[in-house]
């Protein structure tokens, strides 16, 4: 894709290096317009050097090519990141003073705009008032980040991670490399009934499989969603089957998986349930002080659908996730490579859970692991990632 990439003058402009750098290496053809002020906090020579492509601000050079209308016509995409208030007041007004604002004027693409200024004057009545101007006419335009700003104050106004810009500017292009097929996603966590009242979970919170279910129904897949037990919001979807217990999530996945070109197993299933569950509560004042709860194996679900896809010649490929507590990322990915072999899945997802990360956060990192020994990392927001692995089950189904 032809991406042209604004930059303006804020102090996060060097982050649009770590923009450039996912772009190109996703393979885009990445055209930078700084802003004079932007040239304050970085060199042009930075931007062509990680672009691979020229870079001049001037409008009124090369004007024998109308250049600010070639880079807009010819454009995909336009990333603005980091976008300030005065940007973001010129361009409500389409005040067209610089090559940004003209190609800006010029394009039909797409267009996401990254702001990043202090708290105050992401708050100032100004800057909303521009920002609901700009969504009006169908420019997304991001949330700042919340956290530490310029200077020893924190608050909303920092600029989203470079990952996250990229997977929502490339969110509103809607490549539809998925149409067509058939993807099946677990996710949540299951629940193993003790008696009417208790069960044995986990602290799954059903997230990522969320965001890939939501990213790959963008990206034209046909998605059936199962829910073991999610609380959060399911978007609209091909279909939604709730599951609770690991039984029952396992029937689902057997009922759905002749019909269906991958899974992809993100939900947290529980290795073993309690063998002869009450049907009446379980009364304290009659247990005394202690009880035994006898827990037998579930059946693996990821291990016997790899199964069946083998015995029966099914065209599925396969995703499993393994949840484990690493050292380190050498560890993580060793780990990994182990689960992948045991589960005998196509693709494997790992991430990291020591000291209770990943789980409800809305930001993880993973190590992603093919079958033919690709390996690549993620860190970013859920959605970012999601992309990410459906990019490398692209290349599989
Ligand atoms: N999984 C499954 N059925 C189970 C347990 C897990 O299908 N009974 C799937 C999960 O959905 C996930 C993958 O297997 O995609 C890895 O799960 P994990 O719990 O990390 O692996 P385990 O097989 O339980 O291995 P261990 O506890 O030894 O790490």
């Amino acid at each position: 894709m032809r991406i042209v990439l604004g930059v303006t003058g804020g102090i996060a402009a060097y982050k649009a290096t770590g923009i450039i750098r996912l772009l190109t290496e996703a393979g885009h053809d990445v055209k930078v317009i700084p802003t004079a002020n932007a040239l304050r906090f970085i060199g042009a020579t930075t931007l062509e050097a990680l672009s691979h492509n020229s870079v001049d601000p001037d409008l009124y050079t090369d004007v024998e090519s109308v250049k600010h209308v070639e880079l807009g016509q010819s454009a995909d995409l336009v990333i603005v990141a980091p976008a300030t208030a005065s940007f973001l007041a010129r361009m409500a007004t389409g005040l067209a003073d610089d090559l940004l604002i003209n190609t800006l004027l010029a394009t039909k693409a797409p267009i996401l705009v990254a702001p990043a200024m202090h708290t105050e004057m992401w708050q100032n009545p100004a800057t909303t008032a521009n920002v609901s101007v700009l969504r009006s006419r169908g420019i997304e335009v991001l949330d700042p980040a919340v956290g530490r700003l310029t200077g020893a104050d924190s608050g909303p106004g920092r600029l989203p991670e470079p990952e996250d810009i990229v997977a929502a500017a490339l969110a509103l292009v809607s490549i539809q490399d998925l149409a067509g097929k058939r993807i099946l996603i677990t996710a949540g966590g299951t629940q193993e009934p003790i008696d009417p009242v208790r069960y044995i979970g986990n602290y799954s919170s059903g997230k990522q499989g969320i965001a890939l279910a939501t990213q790959a129904t963008k990206r034209g897949a046909q998605v059936t969603l199962l829910a073991a037990n999610v609380s959060e919001p399911i978007p609209s979807l091909h279909k939604v089957i709730r599951v609770s217990t690991a039984a029952e999530l396992a029937n689902a996945v057997h009922n759905e998986l002749a019909t269906t070109d991958a899974l992809i197993m993100a939900a947290a299933v529980a290795d073993f349930r309690v063998e002869n569950a009450a049907d009446k509560k379980l009364k304290r004042s009659e247990l005394g002080s202690e009880i035994t709860l006898k827990l037998v194996a579930n059946p693996d679900v990821l291990a016997g659908a790899v199964s069946r896809i083998e015995s029966e010649n099914l065209v599925v490929v396969s995703v499993g996730f393994a949840a484990e507590t690493a050292n380190d990322g050498n560890d993580l990915q060793r780990l990994a490579e182990h689960k992948l072999e045991a589960k005998g899945c196509d693709i494997l997802v790992a991430n990291n859970v020591s000291a209770g990360a990943v789980f409800g956060a809305d930001h993880s990192s993973v190590v992603v692991l093919t079958k033919t020994g690709n390996v690549t990392s993620r860190h970013g927001s859920k959605q970012a990632i999601a992309d990410h692995i459906l990019d490398v089950l692209g290349q599989e189904i």
